[in-house]
């Protein structure tokens, strides 16, 4: 089978099409036949070797950790052959080979079945990034939202801010913000139906300050951290909390203690290890059940054949998309 893999850490250059066997599944693995994959700012994380060793599987590795798939062998996961499916939670693509390949052994535990109504393009986009998933496990699990409150989840052209702004109105928030670095990326978040503001033109606290009426958010899902970390926690509510979930613009952050201080604050990492594979995929069938219903439009960028991975992650990362990066495995089903 034709598949994306690597054989030592670096940069993009080291991302190789090789012709392997496809895997044999063992102890109960179901075997997918992958559609779509998605291209993920992890995935860019775990090949220029930044994970301590341990936590990623001996080289060569395939990237990888979200996709869509056609189930050939059910294995153990009691789902139909010939069904539809997508990755659900698991360590593809860090701890084990991911999705970037026709084909792939998986945990029964790690796939949902893929609704009739939703499309591969739209689970792929649902799944690339983990946006909607994270806010989703963000807000029930750790930040203890409830509706009627605000967030603000920046980065609307990411999957964490799209998906953490969609997750938020649909849980109830009242007010549910995000941001772009550009006034086109704003203007374009707009259009979509988002409450943007737009940091080329005001301040996140203005922003916030502006949009809460002066209250702040009661959570912030921060995908981005960096310079914005401080500005964030500034913008939250008395009691509120923020979720350190990425670091798109940095891993360190200057923050002024007294934000945490006078206003109570709270702020949780949040990791999928913190999850059961139940509270997974019951999200994401939560989650692709919403899609179903329309209820919510993951935004795709742009769509790369398998064979231009490579150049498919350099966009990911340098390239400012406006929606999710995916790679067409197997377009022809
Ligand atoms: N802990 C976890 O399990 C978990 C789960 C999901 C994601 N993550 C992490 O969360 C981070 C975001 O993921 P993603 O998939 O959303 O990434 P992404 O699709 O690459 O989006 C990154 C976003 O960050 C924004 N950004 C970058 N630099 C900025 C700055 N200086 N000021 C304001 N905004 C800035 C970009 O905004 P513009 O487009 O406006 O430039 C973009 O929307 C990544 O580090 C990822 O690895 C972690």
């Amino acid at each position: 089978m034709r598949a994306i893999q690597y054989d030592q850490f670096g940069g993009y250059d080291v991302l190789k099409l090789t012709d392997v066997p496809a895997p044999v599944p063992e102890g109960g693995q179901a075997l997918v036949k992958i559609t779509l994959a998605g291209v993920n700012p992890l995935d860019d994380t775990v090949r220029r070797g930044k994970l301590p060793a341990a936590a990623v599987k001996p080289l060569p590795l395939r990237p990888g950790g979200f996709g869509v798939g056609v189930l050939i062998e059910p294995g153990a996961s009691g789902l139909t052959a010939g069904g539809r499916v997508m990755l659900s939670g698991g360590r593809y693509g860090v701890g084990a080979d991911g999705a970037w390949a026709e084909y792939m052994a998986v945990d029964p535990r790690h796939l949902v079945p893929v609704p009739d109504d939703v499309d591969d393009i739209a689970a792929a986009a649902l799944s690339a990034g983990a946006g909607h998933l994270t806010a989703y496990l963000a807000l029930t699990e750790l930040a203890a939202f409830r509706p009627g409150q605000s967030v603000l989840a920046p980065g609307i052209g990411g999957a964490v801010g799209q998906g953490g702004a969609d997750v938020a109105r649909i849980l109830g928030a009242e007010k549910a913000i995000t941001t772009a670095t550009t006034a086109a990326k704003a203007e374009r978040g707009r259009a979509a139906g988002y409450d943007v503001i737009d940091l080329s033109a005001e301040s996140l606290r203005d922003g916030v300050h502006r949009l809460t009426g002066g209250k702040g958010v009661d959570v912030v899902l921060d995908g981005v951290a960096g310079p914005l970390t401080g500005d964030a926690l500034a913008a939250l509510a008395v009691g509120g909390t923020l979720v350190s979930i990425g670091y798109a613009a940095g891993e360190r952050a200057e923050i002024n203690v007294t934000d945490l201080i006078w206003k109570d604050a709270h702020v949780r990492g949040f990791r999928f290890a913190q999850f059961t594979p139940e509270q997974i995929n019951t999200a994401d069938a939560r989650l692709l059940d919403l899609l179903a219903r329309k209820q919510m439009a993951p935004m795709v960028d742009r769509v790369f054949p398998l064979e231009q991975a490579a150049e498919a992650q350099r966009h990911l990362m340098e390239g400012s998309p406006f929606g999710r990066v995916l790679l067409a495995v197997r377009p022809e089903g």
